[in-house]
């Protein structure tokens, strides 16, 4: 798959380095792409930096969100509507003391963070998923045999139930769907899957 990843920091660098390991075509983006040479060249031959514009305009297949939660609004206003056909994975989380006053309108709404991305990208394919682990088991954890951590993700239609369960497992999680965009609240920051890194059985117990 061609994957764009939008905002590549902690999470969306290490998720892209791994996708590109695992055969994927990898475009990292940000404000300053100049500054994801680096990250790039260490994912290899399967990836490269370019502009926020340009990871949207080659029409990938999938295009992570991986930027402070508050870049959500931003970047709606400019690219939802026009690529609204494409599966967004959405691995943001409402931090107010980050994001502002929006982070903290959402988590006292009765939306979950997922249905307000969904909402901005209004027709777009939306799936949660990757917002619950730590940055550094997602990038130490990766491409285990055995003990695979679980992934829990909720999505919005078929296509990115699969799409994101496919790249789930490409990289050696174990994915484990927890349901639509209305039933991820348990995902959503202090809530009961957010910060678990367990194992598969151990996080359907949870559910
Ligand atoms: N760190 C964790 O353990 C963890 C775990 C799960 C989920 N998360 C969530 O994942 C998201 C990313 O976290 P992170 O730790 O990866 O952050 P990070 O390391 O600070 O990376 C954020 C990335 O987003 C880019 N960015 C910032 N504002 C942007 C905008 N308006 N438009 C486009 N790109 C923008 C940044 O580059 P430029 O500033 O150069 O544009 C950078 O590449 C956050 O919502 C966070 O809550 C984090």
């Amino acid at each position: 798959m061609k994957i764009g990843i939008i905002g590549s920091g902690n999470i969306g660098g290490n998720l892209g380095k791994h996708w590109a390991k695992a055969g994927h075509e990898v475009l990292f983006s940000s404000r300053h792409p100049d500054q994801l040479q680096d990250i790039a060249r260490e994912a290899g031959n399967n990836a490269k930096a370019v502009s926020l514009n340009e990871a949207w305009e080659a029409k990938a297949d999938v295009y992570l969100l991986a930027t402070p939660f508050k870049a959500i609004d931003e970047l709606s206003e400019v690219y939802a509507g026009e690529y609204s056909d494409r599966v967004i994975i959405d691995a943001t989380n409402p931090y107010p003391e980050r994001d502002g006053e929006m982070a903290q309108e959402v988590r006292d709404s009765n939306r979950n963070a997922s249905e307000y991305t969904a909402m901005k990208f209004n027709t777009a394919r939306t799936a949660k998923a990757f917002n619950t682990i730590y940055a550094d088991h997602l990038k130490d954890r990766a491409f285990r045999d055995t003990d695979k951590l679980a992934i829990p993700f909720a999505a919005q239609d078929e296509k990115s139930k699969q799409v994101t369960q496919q790249l789930i497992e490409d990289i050696g999680f174990d994915s484990v769907y927890v349901g639509a965009l209305k039933d991820s609240k348990n995902m959503d920051p202090d809530q009961s899957l957010y910060g678990k890194s367990v194992t598969r059985k151990e996080l359907e117990a949870m559910l």
